[in-house]
């Protein structure tokens, strides 16, 4: 296993112990991810889980893990997911698979969201690209909007959405994730405010790195 694989091993397994048994768990997409379902169904817990995507929903099942569509849970006790750049204040970029706006809504009914990262993903400052995702309908006229961006050689969210990316400067995100927020089109970003965020656990060296951000 390479040195970055595992710090994600170990920042995923440092989250899957903080989820407790009867919990509504929303589990992310993503490489880091990948570590956290064995660790997490290691546990044999009585949970409920939401995916994020098809393939965390695909493993979680593999794995045992009782996954459910999220339309029957109003909130969730806490959700794990990776994220591509955070920085020291806790403004996250992700979207690196195309799974940002699920990976949004389920961050936004938990309770505790905790991001899980090697310690390649700690960043002074975001840079592009800002991945987004875009409603079909009227596809060219919202990426002139938002330009400069690119749609994403990706298949098409779950929902529907084109996959794309802003490539900008980002300058202020709260500026920037205001702005995007108000084009129509914009299904959503990976833009997530630290306020989303209570807990970022790094994977560095042998060790782990907890940071609360309540
Ligand atoms: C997917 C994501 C991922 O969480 C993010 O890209 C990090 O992925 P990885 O754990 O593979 O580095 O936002 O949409």
């Amino acid at each position: 296993m390479s040195a970055v694989d595992e710090e994600k091993r170990l920042a995923a397994e440092a989250a899957a112990a903080l989820v407790q048994d009867g919990m509504c768990v929303g589990l992310g997409t993503g490489t880091t991810v990948a570590y956290l379902l064995p660790a997490l169904a290691a546990r044999r817990l009585r949970l409920r889980c939401v995916a994020t995507s098809v393939a965390t929903a695909e493993m979680a099942q593999r794995l045992g893990l009782p996954v459910e569509p999220f339309d029957s849970l109003d909130r969730l006790d806490i959700a794990i997911d990776g994220a591509d750049q955070i920085t020291p204040d806790g403004w996250l970029i992700k979207g690196g698979g195309g799974a940002h706006t699920r990976e949004k809504v389920v961050a936004a009914a938990a309770e505790r969201f905790v991001v899980i990262a090697s310690s390649n993903k700690p960043v002074a400052r975001l840079t592009p690209p800002v991945p987004l995702e875009l409603l079909a309908f009227g596809l060219l006229a919202t990426l002139r909007a938002v330009a400069p961006a690119t749609l994403r050689d990706a298949p098409p969210s779950p929902d529907g959405g084109l996959i794309a990316d802003h490539l900008g400067e980002i300058g202020d995100p709260a500026d920037l994730a205001a702005q995007l927020d108000a084009v129509p089109g914009v299904v959503g970003h990976g833009l997530f405010p630290p306020a989303l965020v209570t807990d970022v656990i790094i994977g560095r060296g042998a060790g782990v790195e907890h940071r609360s951000l309540d």
